[in-house]
């Protein structure tokens, strides 16, 4: 199939070379020239603007957008409107929230223009092992589109969602999921690592993940990233979040579902990006206000 791959960062480039290899035809578009040279070496054909590529693509066409969330999807959409015509397709294959995916599709469908959001789960994984795929829309759309996912996903690793929203509202629960995960982990390996027996974390996290309950491919990353570096000395724990878990936790209030292992992973991270913070300071100041209790000088 041909297709228009917009953004070709860390996944888009990965969607790209998995898609060439795959068989389909990629037309690909990236604000750097440079990427975009980078990938016509590996066989996919270059355009050195939106117009080019709606150009250099077949109708019905199919563009594939994988940039940030927010602003720059909202700005390549306005900016496509010139370049689409009725037929075509928009796939967003990043991370947003499902809301502006509802919001778009309602906006295209009045321009013919169909729009399918997909959430899209394997990082930079997902080129060798390829993408799990949440895919909202129109089932007909979808059907249209679908060897291109059959491409981009492992066997049994893409799916209908549901109608739109309903791809990436998947997605967005799937990392409020894996907040959790990851903070279990690290807390975790965090008590292993204060205790009094030397443990050898890398070993633990292989030993888990032969047979034990808490065997996962995240546990296999833990185990890498200790061999190279048991200590974790090369990088700070400063964590950021990319909203996935905020809108997570936004639904789990609107429909006053309890979700507190994401609420703490959530705050965690806030908490990992502050050297001190005040309101340790008032707990402090107030223990030693009621108490006398003694505190540290800054
Ligand atoms: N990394 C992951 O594990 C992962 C997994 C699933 C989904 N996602 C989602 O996939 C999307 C892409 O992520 P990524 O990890 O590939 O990010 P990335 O490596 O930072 O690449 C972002 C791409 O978007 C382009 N871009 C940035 N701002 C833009 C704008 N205002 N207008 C047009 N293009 C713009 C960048 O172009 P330049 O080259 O000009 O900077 C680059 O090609 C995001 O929505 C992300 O949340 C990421």
């Amino acid at each position: 199939m041909q297709v228009g791959m917009i953004g070709l960062g860390r996944m888009g480039a990965g969607m790209t070379m998995r898609l060439l290899q795959g068989g389909h035809q990629v037309t690909v578009y990236d604000r750097s020239a440079d990427a975009v040279t980078a990938l016509a070496g590996h066989g996919a054909t270059g355009a050195a603007s939106l117009e080019d590529l709606g150009q250099k693509l077949k109708a019905p066409r199919i563009f594939w957008l994988m940039i940030p969330a927010g602003a720059p999807v909202d700005d390549t959409i306005q900016r496509l409107q010139d370049t689409v015509a009725p037929g075509d397709i928009i796939i967003d294959g990043g991370n947003s929230n499902y809301k502006d995916s509802i919001r778009r599709a309602e906006d295209l469908v009045t321009k013919q223009i169909e729009f399918l959001d997909v959430g899209v789960s394997g990082g930079i994984w997902g080129l060798k092992v390829g993408f799990c795929l949440m895919v909202g829309g129109n089932q007909a759309v979808f059907k249209q589109a679908e060897p291109i996912f059959k491409t981009l996903a492992p066997p049994d690793g893409y799916a209908y969602a549901g109608p739109t929203g309903a791809g990436h509202y998947s997605k967005m629960v799937h990392n409020g999921i894996e907040y959790s995960m990851l903070q279990g982990y690290a807390e975790g390996f965090e008590i292993l690592k204060a205790a009094p027996f030397g443990f050898d974390l890398a070993q633990l996290a292989r030993l888990w993940n032969h047979g034990s309950v808490i065997r996962s491919w995240i546990l296999e990353l833990a185990q890498s990233a200790f061999e190279r570096d048991p200590e974790l000395a090369h990088l700070r724990g400063w964590v950021e979040d990319s909203g996935e878990g905020r809108w997570t936790l936004q639904e789990a209030i609107d429909h006053a579902v309890p979700a507190p292992a994401l609420a703490m992973s959530l705050f965690m991270r806030f908490r990992s990006r502050q050297d001190d913070s005040f309101s340790a300071k008032v707990l402090a100041a107030l223990r030693n206000e009621f108490g006398g209790h003694p505190v540290k000088p800054e």
